[in-house]
């Protein structure tokens, strides 16, 4: 069978520590709440993918502990594909320990344990029986891993969606696999070089990557929205934010990547249409508390 969407990606468990205001350094504050939800990259856009009710499969590691096999029941009962999951010995499962301030913007501590550990062999001995439309990556597993699966899918002439994050990730090499790069404003500097303020930047940074031999290109901008670079149209869409009233910006990035790819999926001509649904769906998460639990389903954008 050909899936529609194939994931690879970071898989942990998000400890979100919701505070009125962000600590200032050596001060001892009292937060509100701990939130303890499953998140990582890869696996929050797995969980995006499989609520948009396209067939999917996650690529990713966990260790075998108990936020392991936690992480293993909930993503199943979300409905993603695990098998292809590694259970890697010796290395403790990804955790992720947020700040979440009032505004809803987040600041993340990250011990990837498993993620890193993640090697190109594993990927090749899970990717080798797939076949699939989309491959979509996220860079917060280990690079030898990164470019096993671009390498994989290139061969298998998947459509590449890089969303090249976190950013401090990034590498060069990359770049030359994807078919759409997905950067936010910080990763789009840290690629470019470009500092990106507004929509001209984006433009600019946009035109950039492409001209490294990506066909398209989105700057996302936050709460701003996004702006997209078609170079074999040689055309810019403004993708416009739908307003809402930010809770929990956590994932923001991922569910619009999530939702990109299967609506690219449905209809890979279509790339405004799909960034504008990625959009519209990434706002309502925002709007929403919670982690993965707050990701929109394909009834709820239909709805909207
Ligand atoms: P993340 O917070 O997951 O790291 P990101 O930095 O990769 O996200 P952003 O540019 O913050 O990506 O957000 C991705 C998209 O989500 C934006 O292009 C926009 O469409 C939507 N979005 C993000 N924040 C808001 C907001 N406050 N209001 C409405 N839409 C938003
Ligand atoms: O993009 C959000 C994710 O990044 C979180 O779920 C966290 O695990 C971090 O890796």
């Amino acid at each position: 069978m050909v899936l529609d969407v194939i994931v690879m990606g970071a898989i942990n468990m998000d400890m979100y520590v919701h505070v009125d205001d962000f600590p200032k350094y050596g001060e001892n504050i009292q937060a509100k709440e701990l939130d303890q939800q499953v998140g990582g990259k890869g696996s929050n856009q797995a969980v995006t993918v499989a609520k948009q009710g396209v067939n999917q499969v996650l690529i990713g590691a966990v260790g075998q502990d108990d936020f392991g096999k936690q992480i293993l029941t909930t993503l199943n009962q979300q409905g993603v594909k695990t098998d292809a999951i590694i259970n890697k010995e010796d290395t403790q499962t990804g955790i992720a320990v947020a700040v979440v301030d009032h505004t809803g913007e987040n600041t993340f501590m990250v011990i990837l344990g498993a993620n890193m550990a993640l090697n190109a062999e594993e990927v090749e001995e899970a990717m080798a029986p797939l076949e699939g439309k989309i491959f979509l990556l996220n860079l917060e597993t280990s690079q030898e891993s990164v470019l096993a699966a671009l390498k994989m899918a290139k061969k298998k002439n998947m459509y590449i969606v890089l969303d090249p994050a976190p950013e401090g990730s990034y590498f060069e090499e990359t770049l030359q696999y994807a078919d759409l790069v997905t950067p936010n404003q910080q990763e789009t500097e840290r690629i470019t070089g470009i500092t990106v303020n507004n929509v001209e930047d984006a433009k600019k940074a946009a035109k950039w990557i492409a001209d490294q031999g990506v066909s398209d290109v989105i700057v996302k901008l936050g709460s701003e929205g996004s702006v997209l670079y078609e170079s074999k149209k040689d055309r810019f869409t403004i993708i416009e934010a739908t307003k809402v009233k930010a809770i929990n910006t956590v994932g923001a990035g991922d569910i619009f990547a999530g939702v990109l790819a299967s609506e690219l999926a449905r209809n890979s001509d279509d790339l405004v249409h799909a960034a504008k649904i990625a959009s519209k769906a990434s706002a309502l998460k925002v709007s929403r508390p919670g982690g993965q639990d707050g990701i929109p389903t394909k009834e709820e954008l239909d709805q909207m």
